[in-house]
């Protein structure tokens, strides 16, 4: 990788998916606590700094972290940081990195600089999340397990359904997408599609369902909404269900990048349709952090 901060994915080679690929499949085929280099990395730490929640991101991170042998400093800013005293995130992010963390991990929303402070701190940031901006690990993870599931990632058709206008996750695929060489195509009501979309549309669930390899749904993200979203009539027309999933070829994959709402995105008769690999996802999530911490260390080693 050119540089070491992964903020988007525009600056990766497809090489370097592959090589990431490669070392998360043999990571997936050590015992978690079989690594025996650990001595050689005490001390090191990773900073991972949460501005905004977090389940699957966050907790991944952080088992990667004690996998790879980096002490995790986890900061919740929601509960109990100096934010609350008013401080700002761009002074948060700069005294923590004061402590001399190995890597920061930050999730953050669009108003904080994330490019400017990367060129501040002595250490790489690894976006675990930015606004509306990009989610690239996020990306990394569901292409790794489409890779693992359908044999490769070229040719393959991932529909992208629900609120991509407000995605980051959509928007590090549309970066991936063109350097893995997948297709991808949106379905969505006007109201959750991107001004201008550069890639073909599907206003029909079932005509892109049957088009799909991939169905990989998104959660409706309220929070970055400024009008009322109409969740019934969303869920009626590109609501994932038992029937209308009839059009998604037997061989194809039920992704979703959680938290899912159940009765919004699907219902949750889909979490036992067996071309479902949401967990899987989260499996290959930190598989493919700790191939990242990784290649950190190499790098640095
Ligand atoms: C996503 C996120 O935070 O961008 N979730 C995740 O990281 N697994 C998607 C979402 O919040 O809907």
């Amino acid at each position: 990788m050119s540089a070491a901060s992964l903020l988007d994915l525009k600056s990766l080679s497809a090489q370097d998916v592959e090589r990431l690929f490669s070392a998360a499949r043999t990571l997936s085929g050590e015992s978690p606590s079989g690594r025996g280099d650990f001595e050689r990395k005490r001390g090191l730490t990773a900073a991972l700094v949460f501005f905004e929640p977090s389940t699957r991101t966050r907790l991944s991170f952080e088992t990667a972290c004690h996998r790879e042998g980096f002490g995790p400093l986890v900061l919740d800013a929601n509960s109990g940081s100096s934010l609350e005293k008013g401080e700002t995130y761009e002074d948060t992010v700069l005294n923590i990195a004061a402590m001399m963390p190995s890597v920061m991990v930050v999730r953050c929303g669009d108003d904080v600089d994330l490019a400017g402070l990367s060129k501040r701190v002595p250490c790489p940031i690894l976006n675990a999340g930015w606004g509306r901006r990009g989610h690239p690990t996020q990306a990394l993870l569901d292409a790794y397990t489409i890779h693992a599931r359908r044999g490769g990632l070229r040719g393959q058709k991932v529909l992208i359904i629900g609120d991509v206008r407000h995605s980051r996750v959509a928007a590090s695929h549309f970066e991936l997408a063109g350097i893995m060489g997948y297709e991808v195509a949106l379905c969505a009501p006007p109201e959750f599609l991107p001004e201008s979309a550069t890639v073909p549309v599907f206003h029909e669930l079932r005509a892109g369902l049957e088009w799909a390899t991939v169905a990989m749904t998104l959660r409706v993200q309220l929070e970055r909404h400024s009008g009322k979203a109409d969740l019934e009539a969303y869920h009626r027309d590109f609501g994932l269900r038992p029937e209308s999933l009839k059009a998604l070829p037997k061989d194809g994959l039920i992704m979703h990048p959680g938290p899912i709402n159940h009765g919004v995105e699907m219902v949750v008769e889909v979490m036992r349709d067996p071309r479902n690999v949401i967990l899987e996802q989260v499996r290959s999530g930190v598989l493919i952090r700790q191939a990242l911490l990784r290649s950190l260390w190499e790098r640095k080693a």
